[in-house]
């Protein structure tokens, strides 16, 4: 059921959120995504403690910048160290952070090395001493994001939610995939649903929500909320079409030509914030599969898209097939 979303201090209208996506949820896509489907909110990618004490201005305009007009964000932050990040969410509060997130689902063999991402839920002494430095530096929510792992019923999973329920966690985001299984592994619904049983805090199921059917199945664990991150890239409206059909409403979507539009107005807010077309061409190639979803012409729109290196020779290839 779509319903407001009550997160320690805050409450959102709708319980549907837009998850982190690293090399996509920047400004720009978080604005659309606030634009055309309004959430509760979005995310950012995950954030490096470490750089973010050292190397804020490099980190500014991927992973800090926000749109004036975009709404409430969440920032995600990753690290191996308590102090680090105690220091870290004090800074990205008084950045004007809505809520904090601390990654602890990321497989990347380079974050794990270092204690962080999924490393931290084989270690629920040190992700209880993580959870603490948040909730001791910052008023706003404070979430965790997790992977799962072994079976519902195993010590593992049970060891992870109390760390996260005494460490005082206003929430808990499962991504109910193992860190060892890539996406063509459906996402465990009972596992999602085995922490919705064991925590008191509002616990929101993320993994493969694409369409009514799939929300309908996410909802069914009992969470409190759903968290969107793959089907949004090149659907910014897809909450909306969400929240109609769920509650039986007619849901107009976009014509190709408007999907054109908003697929080179993504483009033209990269540009702006990055100062430069070539990185935003760049970004362009990367989500032209997603926007060209419908089109049965997709394949030869994205060789064009692949081939191309500046704005106006993308503003004729869009001309051209997104009618
Ligand atoms: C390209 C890509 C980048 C991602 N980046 C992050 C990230 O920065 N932080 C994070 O917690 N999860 C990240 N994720 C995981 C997603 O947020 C989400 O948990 C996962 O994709 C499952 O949801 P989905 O099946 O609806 O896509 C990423 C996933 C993908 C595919």
């Amino acid at each position: 059921m779509i319903k407001p979303l009550h997160l320690g201090n805050k409450t959102f209208p709708v319980n549907i959120i837009q998850g982190p996506l690293a090399g996509v949820s920047c400004a720009p896509f978080r604005f659309l995504t606030w634009k055309y489907g309004k959430p509760a909110f979005s995310c950012t990618e995950m954030i490096s403690c470490k750089a973010l004490l050292n190397k804020p201005k490099k980190l500014y305009h991927r992973y800090i910048a926000k749109d004036p007009n975009e709404g409430p964000i969440c920032y995600q932050l990753f690290g191996n160290n308590p102090e680090e990040l105690a220091t870290a969410t004090e800074i990205i509060t008084d950045y004007g952070a809505d809520l904090i997130d601390l990654n602890c689902g990321c497989p990347v063999k380079k974050v794990r090395r270092q204690g962080a991402g999924s490393s931290l839920l084989s270690d629920a002494p040190k992700l209880y001493k993580m959870i603490c430095a948040m909730k001791q530096n910052t008023g706003l929510p404070v979430s965790v994001k997790i992977r799962v792992e072994g079976n519902g019923e195993e010590k593992f999973n049970l060891d992870i939610a109390k760390a996260i329920s005494d460490a005082g966690a206003d929430f808990l985001v499962v991504h109910g995939r193992r860190w060892t299984e890539h996406y063509e592994t459906p996402v465990h619904h009972d596992q999602i649903q085995f922490f919705v049983e064991q925590m008191k805090i509002p616990v929101i199921g993320n993994g493969d929500i694409f369409c009514v059917n799939s929300l309908k199945k996410m909802l069914a664990t009992g969470c409190a909320g759903v968290m969107l991150a793959r089907a949004g890239v090149g659907q910014p409206w897809l909450t909306q079409k969400l929240i109609a059909e769920i509650n039986q409403q007619p849901f107009i979507s976009p014509t190709p030509k408007e999907i054109g539009s908003i697929f080179l107005e993504h483009v033209r807010l990269l540009i702006e914030l990055f100062g430069e077309e070539r990185f935003a061409i760049l970004q362009a190639r990367k989500l032209i599969k997603y926007y060209a979803r419908g089109l049965h012409n997709k394949k030869d729109l994205c060789i064009d898209v692949y081939a191309c290196n500046d704005l106006d020779t993308l503003i004729n290839i869009c001309l051209n097939y997104f009618t």
